[in-house]
């Protein structure tokens, strides 16, 4: 799908933010712990979350999902011990099912999971927290297979090398119907998985939360819950930079919690980006000129790599130069070719990005290599006085709405041939 964003004057209006895409992803699998009845609310409708109904379909779950409502009921009566199906290879969050389905199985086989290939991404942790919780596996680049050995030990402590979000949810979800006590240390405490934990507290699991670690202690069943997904962070600061790439715009965003958001906050205010709050409403202002910055991406509350491509863009119209190391995964850099090729003034040595002030940009054609890349491609037309953006069906895997959302603050978006 190629579309083509042309900017406008000034960016002004309101847009308003949806349920998160890696919280939900998560707390769908989560329903299979139980036989009961898991209604999730705020569910966003994109492509990413349909792939994740359509694994839990396959795998035998009774599904209603209503777009307009944003509701999400699933029950697991029965499951599934094979997932073969073809989504489980299109996202990365089919994995959650391994640690919701093998406490109820003895034995799973499933595909191995795909998503945004932007750098080599390898599941090792997770299988590490999987052979320390008792599981023998086999796994190749197509298929895991995953069976349950008896282990003696009442209680389990996993160690990650790296605080990681995808393996401490796995491990979480994997631990809490087991007969363990199971403890997490270097975990990551993004919002993500506090919401994970939240939720499966709520459906009857004991975990607590702890300064230097995380404690399960494994209860025999889990009942259903109704819980309402939380705003998507990374969109809203998606949409906090958009909103600063044009001077003198104003864009108001909606659903916000702002406590998660202070690290992005501090960042477009020390690049003179005025940014107030009332109550869940952020209202971000954009000045005429921009500072430059030097950041560095880190794990939850420090600057997230979800939007270190996409402030990248915003940096090419601050005064001076900038940097941006990401240490979580620095060959996220997707982009970096096209802007390089229509000579604009980006340079990466190492791990460091190093971003010059570039006064004349015009690109014309791009293609989103990967989410928050192409999101970074729309932020690059406002800088440009169009863009035409190809493959941006990758876009909309991650952002709810896209086109609508951007024609509520004046930009114009057509589909193109
Ligand atoms: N890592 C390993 N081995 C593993 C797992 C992770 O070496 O088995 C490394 C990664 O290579 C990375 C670091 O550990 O250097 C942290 O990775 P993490 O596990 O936290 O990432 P993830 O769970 O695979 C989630 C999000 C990503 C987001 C990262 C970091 C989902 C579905 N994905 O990925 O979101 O970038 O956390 O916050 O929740 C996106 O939304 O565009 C996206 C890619």
């Amino acid at each position: 799908m190629k579309v083509k964003i042309t900017k406008p004057n000034t960016l002004k209006g309101t847009i308003s933010i949806s349920g998160s895409k890696n919280t939900v992803l998560p707390l769908i699998a989560c329903a299979a712990l139980t036989k009961e009845e898991v209604i999730l609310k705020n569910v966003p409708s994109i492509t990413d979350v349909m792939n994740m109904i359509k694994i839990a379909s396959y795998a035998n779950a009774v599904v209603d999902y209503n777009p307009k409502t944003k509701e999400l009921k699933l029950q697991f009566k029965k499951i599934k011990n094979k997932i073969l199906c073809e989504e489980t290879t299109k996202i990365r969050a089919s994995y959650y099912f391994i640690g919701s389905i093998l406490p109820r199985k003895k034995k799973l086989i499933i595909n191995y999971p795909g998503g945004c290939n932007f750098s080599l991404r390898p599941i090792d942790y997770h299988i590490y927290a999987f052979k320390t919780l008792g599981y023998k596996i086999f796994e190749n680049r197509e298929k895991i297979y995953l069976k349950k050995k008896n282990i003696k030990s009442k209680k389990i402590i996993i160690k990650f090398p790296k605080q990681t979000v995808g393996a401490t949810i796995n491990t979480i979800i994997a631990s809490v119907t087991s007969n363990k006590i199971v403890e997490i240390y270097n975990y990551a405490s993004e919002p993500d998985v506090l919401s994970v934990i939240e939720m499966l507290n709520l459906m009857g699991a004991n975990i607590l939360v702890r300064d230097e670690k995380i404690k399960i202690f494994g209860v025999k069943k889990l009942h259903g819950v109704t819980y309402e997904v939380p705003f998507d962070r990374i969109e809203a600061g998606s949409y906090m930079i958009l909103a600063s790439s044009i001077p003198r715009s104003k864009v108001i965003l909606q659903n916000i919690d702002s406590s998660q958001l202070t690290k992005i906050i501090e960042v477009l205010k020390n690049m003179n980006v005025k940014i107030s709050c009332q109550k869940t409403n952020l209202i971000i202002e954009s000045p005429d000129e921009l500072k430059p910055i030097n950041i560095k991406t880190g794990t939850y509350p420090d600057f997230p790599t979800d939007l270190q491509q996409i402030l990248l863009i915003l940096l090419l119209k601050a005064k001076g130069k900038s940097t941006i190391i990401d240490t979580i995964y620095p060959d996220r850099i997707s982009q970096i070719k096209l802007l390089q090729e229509n000579n604009i003034n980006v340079y990466v040595e190492n791990n460091l990005i190093t971003i010059e002030e570039t006064k004349q940009i015009f690109v014309k054609e791009g293609e989103a290599l990967d989410l928050r890349g192409g999101f970074s491609l729309v932020v690059l037309a406002m800088l440009s006085s169009y863009l035409i953006i190809d493959k941006f069906e990758i876009v909309k895997r991650g952002y709810e709405d896209i086109e609508n959302k951007l024609k509520k603050i004046q930009i114009t978006i057509e589909k193109e041939n």
